[in-house]
C-alpha cells in the first residue's frame, strides 16, 4: 500500500525528502528498504505484526518518529528477542537508520527491526488490539506556532490509537523539549482514562533513564541549552482503549 496520509489526516511532520542523498543510501532504499519494509495488502483489514519478523519476536515494541534512527537501532541491538516496529516518513532519516543497521555487527543488523516509511497513523488502524508492548514517541515536531498546533502529532485522538493498539501494561514513552509543547503533551494525558503515570514529577521528567538512549534532536537541544522532558506512562488494564 502507498504510504502517504489520507486526506483527513493534517500532516504532522515538515518535510519528506532532505539533502540529495548519497549513492551508498540510495543503494540502501532500493535494496534494504524492499526487505524490511511493512506491506500492507489492499484488502487487509488487519496485520499480524509478529508475523513481518521471520523469528518470533517475544513482543512488539513500536517507534514513531524515528528521525536518524539513533534510538531505535540501539534499542533493537539491546533487545534482539524484541521486534521493532519503526515509522519515520522523512526518506533521508529512513535512509539514515538503513546504514545504521548495515554498519552494526552481525545479530544487530536489523533482523528485528521493520519499517513502514509514512504517517503511522495511516498504519496503527491495521495493528491488533493490544499487539503492542511498547511505544515510543521522541521529540514529535513541536509545531510552536498557534496556527500550526493542529499539525502536533500528539492528541487525544492519537492517544486513543495507541491505546487501542497497546498490551494492559506497556510503556508509553513520550520526550520533548518544547515548554508550550510539554504542557499540551500533559494537558493531553490530563484524566485519559486508558493511561497512568508511572513515575511523575518535575525531577524525574528532567532525568533521561539509563535504557533510553539519546536520540540526535536530543542531542541538538541539549547542546542549544534547552532541556528536554522525559514522560512514562503506563496502558492501564481493565479500560477498552480508544478513550475516556
Ligand atoms: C523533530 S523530529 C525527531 C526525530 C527523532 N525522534 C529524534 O528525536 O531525533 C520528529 C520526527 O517525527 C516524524 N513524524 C512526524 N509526524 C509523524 C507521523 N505522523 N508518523 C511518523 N513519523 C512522524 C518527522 O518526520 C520527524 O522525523
Amino acid at each position: 500500500m502507498a504510504a502517504g496520509p489520507p486526506s483527513r489526516l493534517i500532516h504532522s511532520y515538515g518535510r519528506r525528502r532532505g539533502r540529495r542523498l548519497r549513492q551508498s543510501r540510495v543503494k540502501l532504499l532500493g535494496e534494504r528498504l524492499p526487505q524490511l519494509a511493512i506491506d500492507v495488502p489492499l484488502e487487509a483489514v488487519t496485520i499480524d505484526p509478529a508475523a513481518l519478523f521471520e523469528r518470533a519476536p517475544q513482543a512488539i515494541w513500536l517507534e514513531i518518529g524515528f528521525g536518524a534512527g539513533e534510538h531505535l537501532a540501539a534499542q533493537a541491538a539491546a533487545h534482539p528477542d524484541i521486534g521493532f516496529i519503526g515509522c519515520e516518513p522523512y526518506v533521508n532519516g529512513v535512509a539514515a537508520l538503513l546504514a545504521a543497521l548495515d554498519a552494526a555487527p552481525p545479530g544487530a543488523g536489523g533482523d528485528n527491526v521493520r519499517l513502514w516509511m509514512g504517517d503511522a497513523r495511516e498504519l496503527l488502524p491495521y495493528l491488533p488490539a493490544a499487539s503492542i508492548a511498547r511505544v515510543f514517541v521522541l521529540y514529535p515536531d513541536p509545531w510552536p506556532k498557534e496556527r500550526h498546533h493542529k499539525r502536533r502529532l500528539v492528541s487525544r485522538a492519537f492517544l486513543d490509537m495507541l491505546a487501542r493498539v497497546m498490551v494492559p501494561g506497556a510503556e508509553l514513552r513520550l520526550a520533548t523539549d518544547d515548554p508550550g509543547y510539554l504542557a499540551w503533551m500533559l494537558d493531553c494525558l490530563a484524566g485519559h482514562a486508558d493511561f497512568a503515570w508511572l513515575a511523575h514529577s518535575p525531577e524525574v521528567r528532567r532525568t533521561r533513564p539509563v535504557d533510553w538512549p539519546a536520540t540526535r534532536y536530543e542531542q541538538k537541544a541539549v547542546a542549544a541549552g534547552r532541556q528536554p522532558a522525559y514522560l512514562s506512562l503506563c496502558r492501564r488494564s481493565g479500560t477498552t482503549g480508544g478513550g475516556p
